[in-house]
């Protein structure tokens, strides 16, 4: 798609543009040098999963085309970056016709299976060895893509097969499909092409936990939050899921005047090519061809076991005659291809017991219903506890105690019951009653006005209070190693901690008479709850557990600040003028501040030593490392992980949680794992000390 020379040219305009202070462009071919900067910048991005600027760069660019279009509406092109706008919809989706029937595959689930595919396509096409390509069977929604003289002008969703609903304004939100692509250069007018929309699981994850934070019930897995979403009309809720999509299959073409049939489309992994050199992100490195069955075997045997690496999710392989001649002639059924096969993996589902209802409470005092179900393995993990979420999903279920239940387990997803197998009910199963009051301190639960959570109200309720001091060390708040869910309950029940501020106090001379506790735990404990001081503000506001507060508007919020008590001054229409903090959120953080125990707890921690500056309140989104991507593994020689951590994220830098194509630099100490395994296969990570690190700082 772009080469070297060519990459190199636009990362040159892309810089100049970066030094461009005006207010527009004065010029239509300016212009167009920009959008094709952020084109392919969105490229490296979405398609390759390996930015080449920070995001703040990409924003400052894709403003001064806006600013620019905004002066001159003449110049705005149908491909321009900008024409993804969200719009709300209203009234219905129209039915569109797909140019060829969106078959489904046919399903193989064992390795007797995919031969029997083999002998009969040799039987039928009477050959003796047939070339197969065999790529990913991914998990989500089914699109079919329209271009036209190089532009998208219609996305539409399977439907019924033969005609589907026009969702192209969110199609239009998948940032990995491009708006236009030089289908003409292969001499095609018309294409129509197959895909899927996925969520990856990282975003899956954030969404969700978002949904969880507003008191909502999650949605169940990738595939249902991506194909959801193509048949929402508000485009902005589309483009907030941040969806992805693979392209696989090109169902039709028509030629230009006078143009032949290119190359390319002689064979899929010609076609498949065809749309990677064009833009797509189709999945050309994870296919293979192979001449023989078994050798298709081993392969999908070999990425079954990949599955949980994988960032999105997939639910089996597809193996497709390679050559199109030979897909001709051995054509289709009435519901799907004789030149394909999809290979089903294991199920994650299983089935279990319905054993009782346990009643938890959140540090918001929210009641979660969890489920305890007989002990069931499901894809290498046995499963006995399941969050209900609240009482409406438990209703919607139509759930009963005693029930047996089809519950799926999905990669990193967390586990779900899909629905009770109410035809094997034998009268005998209970209805699950919802608690009046609170099963910790018995105070009587509330439910207010639009939201699906009961609440015990009760601040000081023990299970709030503790569940509050669990979301203050954890990982992703103040991260107090050493301090976990197991010793906070210990330490509250045995009277040496009742509060937040009491972690800064603790008694470690009782400590150190508690089983367990050694000196060396102790000073890893002591050292955890010093470093815990110093953590950026960003981490201390998400830790305070206010409501509605997640780890983005934390970040909102720290930014906006250049001390934690600032944010005590603002008033709710100031909040609500902050990114994505609306009138809830606002009112929340209003309420949180203008509590005096709240303060006292907070000008407490503050004499106890716990950092509410903003350091960097100015540094943030630009610093010497800023986009370039970090992650520590193994024991470093001299640096703690946090402390090399949060070395790089004062230089801008980003830290990954995995080995992904995203990742730049893996930084790698004593007993690295299989982390280090997996950037070596990977051949684009850069491999370093803590000594090339610490370098790099200078
Ligand atoms: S090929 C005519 N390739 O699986 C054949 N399908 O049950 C067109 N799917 O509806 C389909 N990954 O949504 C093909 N690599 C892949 C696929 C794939 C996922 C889905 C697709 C289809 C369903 C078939």
């Amino acid at each position: 798609m772009y080469n070297k020379d060519k990459t190199v040219a636009l990362q040159t305009i892309t810089q100049e543009f970066l030094k461009d202070k005006s207010d527009q462009l004065a010029d239509e071919n300016h212009l167009d040098q920009l959008k094709q900067a952020l084109r392919f910048h969105e490229y490296r991005y979405y398609v390759l999963s390996d930015p080449l600027i920070a995001d703040g760069e990409y924003d400052q660019l894709y403003k001064l085309l806006e600013r620019t279009e905004q002066a001159r509406p003449e110049w705005v092109t149908k491909d321009s970056p900008t024409q993804r706008v969200a719009k709300e919809f209203t009234g219905n989706f129209v039915t569109v016709q797909h140019l060829v029937p969106m078959l489904s595959l046919d399903n193989s689930y064992n390795e007797a299976d995919l031969k029997d595919f083999d002998r009969k396509a040799r039987q039928l096409s009477k050959r003796d060895q047939i070339t197969y390509c065999v790529e990913p069977k991914f998990d989500g929604g089914s699109i079919s893509l329209i271009y036209e003289n190089d532009l998208l002008v219609r996305g539409a969703t399977r439907g019924n097969g033969v005609a589907g609903d026009d969702v192209t304004a969110n199609v239009k939100q998948i940032r990995s499909l491009p708006l236009s692509a030089r289908f003409s250069d292969y001499g095609l007018q018309q294409v129509e092409i197959r895909g899927e929309v996925l969520m990856n699981k990282n975003n899956f994850k954030k969404y969700n936990d978002s949904i969880v934070e507003k008191g909502l019930a999650p949605l169940a897995n990738p595939r249902n939050a991506a194909a959801g979403a193509l048949r929402i009309k508000d485009a902005s809720e589309v483009k907030r899921r941040n969806l992805e999509a693979f392209v696989y299959h090109i169902s039709d073409f028509t030629l230009l005047p006078g143009k032949a049939l290119p190359a390319a489309l002689t064979s899929h992994d010609g076609a498949l090519q065809l749309l990677w050199d064009l833009g797509f992100r189709s999945p050309v490195k994870e296919m293979r061809v192979f001449n023989h069955i078994d050798t298709v075997i081993d392969y999908c045997l070999k990425f079954e076991e990949e599955r949980d690496n994988l960032p999105y999710e997939i639910d089996g392989m597809v193996i497709k005659v390679n050559d199109f001649e030979l897909q001709d002639q051995l054509g289709m059924t009435s519901h799907h291809p004789r030149w394909a096969m999809a290979f089903k993996f294991k199920a994650r589902q299983g089935t279990s017991k319905l054993l009782h209802v346990e009643f938890q409470v959140g540090r918001t005092g929210s009641i979660t219903p969890v489920a305890k179900i007989e002990p069931v393995p499901i894809g290498g993990v046995t499963v006995s506890s399941i969050s209900l979420f609240n009482e409406d999903v438990i209703k919607e279920k139509d759930l009963m105690i005693g029930d047996t239940v089809l519950v799926e387990r999905a990669g990193d997803v967390i586990p779900y019951i899909v629905k009770p197998l109410s035809e094997l009910r034998s009268g005998a199963e209970q209805p699950i009653s919802f608690p009046q009051n609170c099963p910790i301190c018995d105070s009587t639960l509330f439910k207010e006005e639009g939201e699906a959570a009961w609440r015990c109200v009760n601040i000081e309720c023990p299970a709030q209070v503790v569940e509050r001091m669990v979301h203050y060390v954890s990982k992703d708040a103040l991260d107090i190693r050493g301090l976990g869910e197991a010793n906070i309950k210990k330490f509250f029940e045995l009277g040496l901690l009742k509060d937040i501020p009491g972690i800064y106090k603790l008694d470690y001379e009782a400590i150190s008479q508690l089983e367990g506790f050694g000196a060396k735990s102790i000073d890893n404990l002591k050292q955890a709850i010093a470093l815990s001081k110093k953590q950026p503000l960003h981490r201390l506001i998400f830790a305070l557990g206010i409501r509605f507060v997640g780890e983005t508007t934390a970040k909102v919020l720290a930014q906006r600040v250049g001390h934690l008590f600032e944010l005590k001054g603002l008033t709710q229409e100031e909040l609500q003028s902050l990114e994505d903090i609306g009138p809830k959120v606002a009112g929340s953080i209003v309420h949180f501040f203008t509590n005096d125990d709240n303060i006292k707890m907070l000008t407490e921690l503050e004499s106890l030593g716990v950092e509410m500056k903003n350091e960097n309140k100015t540094t943030h989104g630009s610093g010497e490392l800023a986009g370039v991507t970090f992650l520590f593994t193994g024991t470093l020689p001299t640096l703690k992980r946090s402390e090399a951590e949060a070395m790089a994220e004062e230089r801008g830098a980003k830290i990954l949680s995995g080995v992904s194509a995203k990742l730049n630099y893996l930084v790698v100490g004593e007993d690295a794992g299989s982390k280090l395994d997996k950037a070596k296969k990977l051949n684009t990570v850069k491999i370093i000390t803590e000594a090339d690190f610490l370098q790099m700082l200078h």
